[in-house]
């Protein structure tokens, strides 16, 4: 019987672990958070600084293979457990994806296009750009760390105490997004994307089927498996896209389960954490087909204390995160609605 190890504690990987058990393995979470969603669903729980090497150890000590559930631990605590054990999706992976500039600089190499963007010289560009969108290039997340700018806006300085990304802004017609797998043996398989849409800059609700071409969806997943490919990943991965017309530009990557593929949970042969499962172990990947339509919605925040809502509903599967209390903008749980 394998044991395996995820780091991160959030819902993310709580989710994971669930699905590990349902295949027969063990799971370890490795967190710097007490009392987090994973920890009451896992084996064992190890709480230490995501620095600690010597608590590191011991978690590698106990597991076979190691996956993450969010990309912001830090890039030296991933190197030092790939040395140790078998580390899934690779640490350099982690590396692209935890900064929007490697991660433009990466897709623009391997021929897919993003929007415009520059790292230098933000008061000219935003001029040229019209409207832009001023990133911090690390650690954002759920529209935390970014500012919608106008041409007539003036920027105090061009120099930030971090590092940062000016976007132009896409007038996109929507977003979507594809979760695309990778096995051990370069097995790959996509799911079908979902239109997203987003509220206050977070994940509100995934709607399946996306409201785009067949032609687009194809297009879409293709992409996604070309990046999946490019960055020779084991594991799974979303992409986030947006759609103009007939064309798509990737917005950004998340080497990891994603929000906007909870949906996969209920609609899909295999969810996405079953997939990530599969992927790390050596096992053939599942089927990503969905049997059924609808869409997920997000309970942020206050949203939980409609929960008796949802309940009321028969063709909704409640997923609640066991987080002890409801803060504004925190993700408590998700409802996937069937059509
Ligand atoms: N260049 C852009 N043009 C238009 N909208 C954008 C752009 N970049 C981000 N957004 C909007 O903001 C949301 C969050 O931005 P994203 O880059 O995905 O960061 P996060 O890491 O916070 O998810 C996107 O899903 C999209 O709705
Ligand atoms: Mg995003």
């Amino acid at each position: 019987m394998k044991t395996i190890g995820i780091i991160g504690g959030g819902q993310l990987g709580r989710m994971a672990c669930l699905a590990a058990h349902q295949l027969g393995f063990r799971s370890v979470i490795f967190t710097d958070q007490k009392n987090s969603p994973a920890s009451f669903v896992t084996d064992a729980v190890i709480v230490a600084d995501y620095s600690d090497q010597k608590a590191l150890k011991e978690f590698c000590k106990i597991v076979d293979v190691v996956s993450f559930e969010f990309e912001n631990i830090p890039f030296e605590t991933a190197s030092f457990v790939a040395s140790c054990v078998d580390f899934h999706p690779r640490a350099e992976i982690l590396k692209i994806t935890q900064n929007r500039i490697l991660e433009k600089n990466f897709l623009n190499e391997i021929g897919v296009t993003t929007t415009e963007y520059v790292t230098s010289n933000f008061e000219e560009n935003l001029k040229e750009f019209g409207k832009a969108i001023l990133k911090t290039a690390t650690m954002g997340y759920d529209g935390k760390g970014q500012r919608i700018l106008q041409v007539s806006d003036t920027l105090v300085s061009d120099t930030f105490s971090t590092e940062m990304i000016l976007e132009k802004f896409c007038p996109f017609d929507s977003e979507i997004s594809v979760m695309v797998a990778r096995s051990k043996a370069g097995e790959i398989k996509a799911y079908e994307p979902l239109t997203n849409i987003h509220k206050n800059g977070i994940l509100d609700e995934s709607h399946y089927p996306a409201k785009i071409s067949e032609g687009l969806k194809i297009k879409a997943q293709e992409l996604a498996k070309k990046i999946a490919e490019k960055l020779d990943l084991v594991g799974i991965l979303a992409v986030e896209m947006f759609v103009i017309g007939e064309e798509i530009l990737v917005n950004e990557l998340a080497p990891r389960p994603h929000n906007s593929g909870h949906f996969s949970m209920d609609a899909c042969v295999t969810s996405q954490f079953e997939q990530l499962i599969r992927a790390i172990t050596g096992l053939p990947l599942g089927s990503t087909e969905f049997h059924s339509k609808g869409y997920m919605k997000n309970l942020i925040g206050d949203d939980v204390k409609n929960i008796e809502k949802f309940f009321q509903n028969p063709r909704a599967k409640i997923h609640l995160y066991g987080k002890a209390e409801a803060k504004p903008g925190r993700k408590m749980g998700h409802v996937n609605i069937f059509e």
